[in-house]
């Protein structure tokens, strides 16, 4: 898990916040000062004293870089309070943003001061704290900016301000990639390399709001144009990807530009392809707003179109960046929250059993926060380790054999029809491996998605399996359950097959 770094000014509530963190979550606490106070065997006070200010921010300087090398190891991650100085410092910065998630948390000089009354800092030694303290805010706003991820009010109860720090996070992909989760937009949303002029937004009907806020953060940073590409499937069309190139060579869109796809699924695939494409390959940014998006379709460098059938044309190419924002995710309506739900609990049946436990307990009122970072964790994780799929990256199709099929004939969505064939291959797993089918349909049930449909469609729902085998050329296999976490890809008879099709309710 990532370092989880609270910069701000003296008076911020750094410390405060991040010990009511460490105390609600498995992360530690950890204080900059304090580890430079241990390591030195006296007081921040004493060194700048004794040594002067810049002997401090070198001791500091070499604590960040520790901190920021040393992975914190297991599922443990650190919650870290940061002298209000460290973003003097460009190389500290920077071994901070790559280590985790950088939060600000931001408060006006007058409440600083009204917090750090009678206490002991040097720095502010001898004048008059508010306007001292406005002054060096004021020389300090736009490295905060710089060095921050997201910017958090601060001048708030500590509760709130933790509970929005605390759903913020940084996972890297195969380490071309970056998913920044956080309560909002990032601070800013571009990939800091140098040489950018113009930014290229795509969006769709549902994603127009959260495109008119990422329009105008863009704005703030390059300049920006915004195209509107049809509903759903309809955006991966041939015709769709003609009309979006014409405009990009309109736009003069160069190498060092960036494409920016903002909303579900069929919009990040289509964005994916078209920064893949154009000009042999540009950089792209991604703020999915479905949960499928966030979860799964943005996550791992898929990108394609739709042509003659569903993805035949497509690449391999990851986005620099990945922005997901909970407080677009917690607005969105029940049916597409349920979607997305159906890949997320994917996540937990294959590698993370916390996950489907989450599922259990809430049911479809789940811990946003948690569930996505947690559910793009899988993904990362599996992707980074089998980038092209060739292994590894199989064990994602869990429910997805039969599932397709299930989509296909019976014409359910793909998160039901998924949640449909999860159950199926939970009771081939039942049969081959002796696993308790329940704890894959039980937390199904409670999220509310279908766990069977009665029907006579076997033989059409096989007819479609072997034909996305002969384009897979994977044979027929299938994703087993020995346990919650514990997958296996086995190759699969027809018998098995019509086993799981059969527990869900599909007959000949
Ligand atoms: N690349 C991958 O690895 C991968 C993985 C899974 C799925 N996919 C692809 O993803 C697509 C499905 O994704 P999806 O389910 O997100 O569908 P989608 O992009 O079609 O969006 C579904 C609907 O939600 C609307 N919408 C988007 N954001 C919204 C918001 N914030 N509030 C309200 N409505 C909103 C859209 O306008 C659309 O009507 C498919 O094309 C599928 O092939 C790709
Ligand atoms: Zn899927």
């Amino acid at each position: 898990m990532g370092n989880l770094w609270l910069v701000g000014m003296m008076g911020s509530g750094k410390s405060t916040v991040g010990r009511s963190i460490a105390a609600t979550t498995d992360r530690r606490f950890i204080d900059v000062d304090s580890m430079v106070e241990e390591r030195a065997g006296m007081s921040i006070a004493g060194i700048v004293d004794e040594q002067g200010e810049v002997a401090f921010r070198e001791m500091e300087g070499a604590e960040i870089r520790r901190l920021s090398a040393e992975p914190a190891r297991g599922g443990t991650g650190r919650v870290i309070a940061t002298g209000g100085g460290v973003v003097l410092d460009p190389a500290g910065v920077e071994a901070m943003r790559r280590s985790g998630v950088v939060a600000w948390l931001d408060a006006p000089a007058g409440v600083l001061a009204g917090r750090i009354g009678g206490e002991d800092r040097p720095l502010l030694a001898g004048s008059d704290v508010a306007s001292r303290l406005a002054e060096i805010l004021a020389v300090r706003h736009s490295l905060y900016h710089q060095a921050a991820h997201y910017r958090i009010d601060a001048d708030r109860p500590v509760g709130e301000v933790a509970a929005e720090v605390v759903g913020c996070a940084r996972i890297a992909v195969d380490d071309a990639s970056e998913v920044l989760i956080g309560p909002g937009l990032p601070d800013r949303l571009l990939p800091a390399s140098s040489g950018r002029e113009q930014a290229v937004l795509i969006c769709q009907p549902g994603s127009r709001p959260v495109a008119g806020s990422v329009l105008e953060l863009l704005r703030s940073e390059a300049e920006a144009t915004l195209i509107e590409v049809p509903d759903r499937d309809a955006a991966k069309s041939v015709d769709t990807l003609a009309v979006l190139y014409s405009r990009l060579a309109e736009l003069n869109l160069g190498r060092h530009d960036t494409i920016v796809g903002v909303g579900g699924g069929a919009v990040t695939d289509l964005a994916g392809f078209v920064a893949a494409t154009w000009l042999r390959g540009i950089e792209s940014v991604l703020v999915p707003t479905t949960l499928l998006g966030a979860v799964d379709a943005s996550i791992g460098g898929k990108t394609g179109i739709n042509v003659m059938g569903k993805n035949l044309v497509g690449s391999f190419w990851h986005p620099s960046r990945v922005a997901i924002s909970l407080d677009v995710l917690s607005r969105l309506p029940e049916p597409l929250l349920l979607e997305g739900s159906a890949e997320a609990v994917k996540a937990g049946f294959i590698a993370d059993p916390r996950l489907v436990d989450l599922f259990m307990e809430h049911g479809p009122s789940f811990p946003m926060a948690e569930v996505v970072s947690r559910a793009v964790a899988v993904k990362a994780e599996v992707v980074s380790e089998d980038f092209r799929e060739t292994g590894r990256r199989a064990i994602l199709n869990f429910g997805h054999t039969l599932g397709h099929g299930i989509e296909v004939v019976c014409g359910l969505s793909h998160g039901h029809a998924v949640a449909v064939g999860m159950v199926a291959a939970a009771a081939v797993s039942a049969d081959r491996l002796g696993f308790d089918e329940s704890r894959v349909r039980v937390p199904l049930e409670r999220l509310g998605l279908p766990t069977r449909i009665d029907t006579a469609a076997s033989d059409a729902i096989l007819r479609i399996v072997q034909r996305d085998k002969k384009r897979t050329a994977t044979g027929l296999r299938m994703v087993l359950l020995r346990d919650i976490g514990d997958p296996v890809v086995e190759y699969v008879d027809e018998a098995a097959l019509r086993l799981g099709l059969a527990a869900v309710g599909i007959a000949a």
